[in-house]
């Protein structure tokens, strides 16, 4: 695919002129068919590097690689028309410094078709963002909880709590002077987000944040209930598709072993059935 030629209907400057309008929706999507069912329904879909976590099992997401994002990226792009698609940038591809985070977001976006890249981190990586906007990428921030930094966070914890909000209102301020289209905000207590939407001229999309957000974001497994190995508190469950799957699963089996499986209706006859002669 050429995937330069994507052209999504949705544009970062159509997501920065949300700002204060109506919500933005967004999930994360790894796949074609999931793509193609969220489409018409969200504004943007993240290929997030939590697809190392949901789909291939790894503890965190320190293991994902440039080649997992590209592979699940050009997937994903299939199966969207409408929504713009964003691809995380995987720990360790733009941490050097900008000239680094440049080569990498233009792979990712000249091999999957992403309108932008998202990456983890506030004032320190305001200098990187800067550089990748002036050279015609997009650059969606994500500050609050970082997966990418848990060693050095302590864990998945909510971030500015007390005085520490400062600090992350700090983080929101450089990456929207930087140029950043939007920001997420992890796990941050909600009066801190309503201040930040409040101060900032880029969107905010919360994913344990805020209603108040300008956006909201989930990893689309866990809100479908396929992810079922722990389930964070601001994750709200809209289905249990992994109850189903697995039961529908247990079934298979029965009837398998049951010799009920496959019956009638699923095997073929020596001779080709008759031609309908209906239109
Ligand atoms: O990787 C991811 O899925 C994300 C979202 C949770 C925002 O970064």
């Amino acid at each position: 695919m050429s995937a330069t030629s994507k052209q999504s209907a949705m544009t970062a400057d159509d997501i920065r002129a949300r700002k204060g309008n109506q919500p933005i929706v967004s999930l994360t999507a790894y796949t074609t068919p999931m793509a193609r069912l969220m489409d018409r329904h969200c504004d943007f879909v993240l290929v997030g590097d939590s697809l190392g976590m949901v789909m291939h099992g790894l503890p965190s997401t320190l293991g994902v690689t440039m080649e997992m994002m590209i592979l699940h990226g050009q997937a994903v792009s299939r199966g969207l028309d409408h929504a713009m698609l964003v691809i995380d940038m995987p720990f360790g591809s733009y941490e050097e410094g900008p000239q680094q985070a440049f080569r990498n977001a233009a792979r990712l976006m000249a091999e999957t078709g992403a309108a932008a890249v998202k990456l983890e981190g506030g004032v320190e990586m305001a200098e990187t963002i800067r550089f990748l906007v002036a050279r015609g990428i997009p650059v969606m921030a994500h500050i609050g909880l970082t997966p990418q930094s848990v060693n050095t966070l302590g864990g998945y914890k909510v971030q500015g709590r007390d005085e520490q909000g400062d600090l992350v209102l700090a983080d929101a301020q450089a990456v929207a002077d930087a140029g950043a289209f939007s920001v997420v905000l992890e796990k941050v207590p909600q009066r801190l987000a309503d201040q930040i939407t409040a101060e900032v001229s880029i969107p905010t999309i919360g994913i344990g944040a805020s209603a108040g957000c300008d956006g909201q974001i989930l990893v689309v497994d866990d809100m479908l209930g396929f992810f079922t190995a722990f389930k964070a508190k601001f994750v709200k469950r809209y289905a249990d598709l992994g109850d189903s799957a697995e039961a529908a699963i247990a079934e298979y089996a029965a009837e398998v072993r049951a010799r009920e499986f496959p019956a009638a209706e699923h095997v073929f006859g020596d001779q080709a059935p008759k031609q309908s002669t209906k239109k």
